[in-house]
């Protein structure tokens, strides 16, 4: 493999550990980082400081949705750069309205607010949904049920809606009045005052929670309880979201549309921008002054969404994203066959889990060592996220490495 364009690599006398050991003086600690600087990167590939290629089945963590440095990608950004890269809400600008317009078109969705992350994108439907309810159902209807094993964000928001304490250690107190109810079991939901309930909030597929899908019934039922009792149904769709699942909306696979979805993560590419698109019932609980962000939907990230969006939200490209599900998905289960230390497959489109019952960290950093880049969700289970321009050899070589890997162990 070769990165074709990164043939002119920045001439730098620094190693990848020279890069490291600055880092680890300057940055907070904050992330298990691996000890890896990257540079550059072409289509599925990325290459490090010291010149070794890896095939990116990490994605930026479900991020470079259109792999790296895809020319449409890059010319849309680079002409909106020479133009316009921010002017404030205090104005509108062309690319905010045209990525509204195309994200709401032919969907369940009549209005967009734009953030910079995934965590914004949870805080603003959170608060959304608390101002639509005390509108709609009274003072006192504040609560927010999340799901066991889900994860929505570090901000305190977010953290107060993660239902891993792992997260929240430390931070106390968190936002109150949010309350866990148990993934995929509505009695556990029935279990509660609906009366009191502003909004339920659910990841359609867990992303950070190990690779776990909801049951349609379930989200079917969901569904109806939030239609009776007036509660704002919100998706977290900020990893399954935008293509991944192989539909646009992960709810799409379900046959469902929640009230309000939160979207970052792929929306963007690689260039940071958050979403929450919402029914005009609910989306116009929110007046003048009542959320905002300086950056939100500013000229640049709004071209970077439309261009993503633009590629994405065409069916011909997301049933690409189906067959190479497919073809990924198949290859995994053959690979399971094979090696008695994978438990399950599991997940939708691009977004696929393999359950091990041992810790994963070894054999991710073997990988990396091999030169293919993936992620881990908790102790046992590692998540590939390829970009979803993925070709076939790539995934064969993937799967390729990860044998070999394993077989390893
Ligand atoms: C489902 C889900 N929600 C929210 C977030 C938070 O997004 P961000 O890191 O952009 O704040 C993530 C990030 O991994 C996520 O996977």
């Amino acid at each position: 493999m070769t990165i074709s364009v990164c043939a002119e690599s920045s001439q730098s006398t620094s190693t990848q550990s020279d890069w490291v050991e600055r880092g680890k003086k300057v940055l907070m600690q904050t992330y298990a980082t691996q000890p890896m600087v990257l540079s550059e990167g072409k289509g599925s590939y990325v290459r490090d400081v010291d010149g070794k290629d890896y095939l990116d089945f990490a994605s930026g963590i479900a991020v470079n949705a259109l792999g790296h440095c895809h020319p449409a990608y890059v010319e849309a950004l680079t002409q909106q750069l020479s133009k316009l890269s921010h002017c404030s809400n205090l104005y509108y600008n062309q690319p905010a309205i045209e990525l509204a317009e195309k994200l709401v078109a032919n969907s369940a969705f009549d209005r967009a607010f734009f953030c910079n992350s995934g965590a914004e994108a949870i805080e603003g439907a959170l608060k959304l949904s608390r101002k639509y309810a005390k509108k709609n159902k009274g003072e006192n209807c504040t609560k927010i049920l999340t799901m066991s094993n889900s994860f929505h964000g570090r901000t305190y928001g977010a953290l107060s809606a993660t239902a891993q304490t792992k997260y929240q250690e430390g931070y106390h107190p968190l936002v109150p009045d949010v309350s866990v109810v148990e993934f995929n079991n509505i009695d556990s939901i029935l279990a509660h005052n609906l009366a009191e309930v502003a909004a339920i909030i659910v990841e359609p597929v867990q992303g950070e929670g190990g690779v776990h899908l909801a049951d349609i019934g379930f989200l079917k039922k969901v569904r109806a309880l939030c239609d009776e009792h007036k509660i704002v149904l919100i998706f977290d769709e900020i990893q399954c979201g935008v293509g991944r699942s192989g539909s646009f909306f992960a709810s799409d696979n379900f046959a469902l549309a929640p009230d309000v979805v939160a979207l970052a993560k792929g929306l963007g590419g690689g260039f940071p921008i958050g979403a929450i698109l919402a029914k005009e019932s609910i989306a116009c609980a929110f007046n003048p002054g009542d959320h905002g962000s300086t950056f939100g939907g500013n000229p640049l990230a709004a071209t970077a969404a439309l261009a993503c969006v633009s590629i994405i939200r065409d069916q011909q490209f997301l049933g690409s994203v189906k067959t190479k599900s497919e073809l990924l998905l198949a290859e995994l289960v053959d690979l399971k066959s094979k090696c008695p230390s994978i438990k399950a497959i599991r997940g939708l489109g691009l977004m696929l889990g393999i359950e091990f019952d041992i810790p994963v960290k070894p054999i991710i950093q073997k990988c990396a060592a091999e030169g293919l880049l993936l992620v881990g969700a908790g102790e046992n289970v590692i998540r590939l996220l390829p970009p979803l321009t993925v070709s076939d050899d790539e995934i064969n070589e993937a799967i390729g490495i990860l044998a070999k890997v394993i077989a390893s162990q």
